[in-house]
């Protein structure tokens, strides 16, 4: 069976919304994100996979926030809105709704791809470079954690060139769960600086691990 199916088959028995589920779980089971009690924002959330299983790694004392282009069926603990990333609107309705800055901003923003890989790729940074800007603009803490996915291709560099600058440690990962040939590879950053983030760390890249 191939690994797309496996885990689209595993999803359904389990009743996990998305296959997409599975890669945030091996980005827990490797790099350790979430901890019990940690408030999470998860963008580009629909339909609700990655929302679901955050409520799990954070439990009772957690809380989790989920917003989307599309409406998102109501997902047990998890709070909800509908709005544009690209929107500012967005980004001040949501630090109005969550009130605090948060713990970690999860991201597996996609945009309608269209085919051309160059606007795909160039789209799907784009909104990347939405959920970083909502991070660095006082919603995540100092000291918090980033997980995006990203579109490797002309302006993944320089994405993550910026990723460097403000955190103090970035992973990349591709999880078993992600189609063998597929671009996408996860950013993990950890510990967001304070103040003017200047001094660049090396990444550790991990392969996939089949
Ligand atoms: C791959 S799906 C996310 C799957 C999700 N992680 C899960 O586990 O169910 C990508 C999502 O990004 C959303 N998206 C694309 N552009 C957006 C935007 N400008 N604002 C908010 N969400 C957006 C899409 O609507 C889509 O639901």
């Amino acid at each position: 069976m191939r690994r797309r199916e496996f885990y689209y088959r595993e999803a359904q028995r389990i009743g996990y919304r998305s296959r997409a589920t599975f890669k945030l779980k091996q980005i827990q089971e490797k790099f350790t994100v979430f901890k019990i009690g940690d408030i999470v924002l998860d963008v580009g959330a629909a339909p609700g996979g990655w929302s679901q299983i955050a409520t799990e790694f954070v439990g009772i004392p957690g809380r989790v926030y989920a917003v989307d282009l599309d409406f998102i069926e109501p997902i047990d603990f998890v709070i909800s809105i509908q709005g544009d990333i690209t929107d500012r609107k967005t980004h001040e309705r949501l630090k109005t709704l969550i009130g605090e800055p948060v713990d970690i901003i999860i991201s597996d923003l996609s945009p309608k791809v269209t085919g051309n890989w160059s606007t795909d790729q160039a789209r799907q940074i784009f909104l990347s470079e939405q959920a970083l800007r909502l991070a660095v603009s006082g919603l995540l803490k100092q000291g918090g954690k980033f997980v995006s996915k990203v579109f490797q291709g002309d302006l993944y560099e320089q994405f993550l060139a910026i990723v460097k600058q403000l955190f103090t440690v970035v992973y990349l990962y591709k999880p078993k769960a992600s189609r063998k040939g597929s671009a996408e590879i996860y950013v993990i950053a950890k510990g967001l600086k304070k103040g003017p983030r200047k001094k660049r760390k090396p990444t550790k890249k991990v392969e996939q691990d089949d």
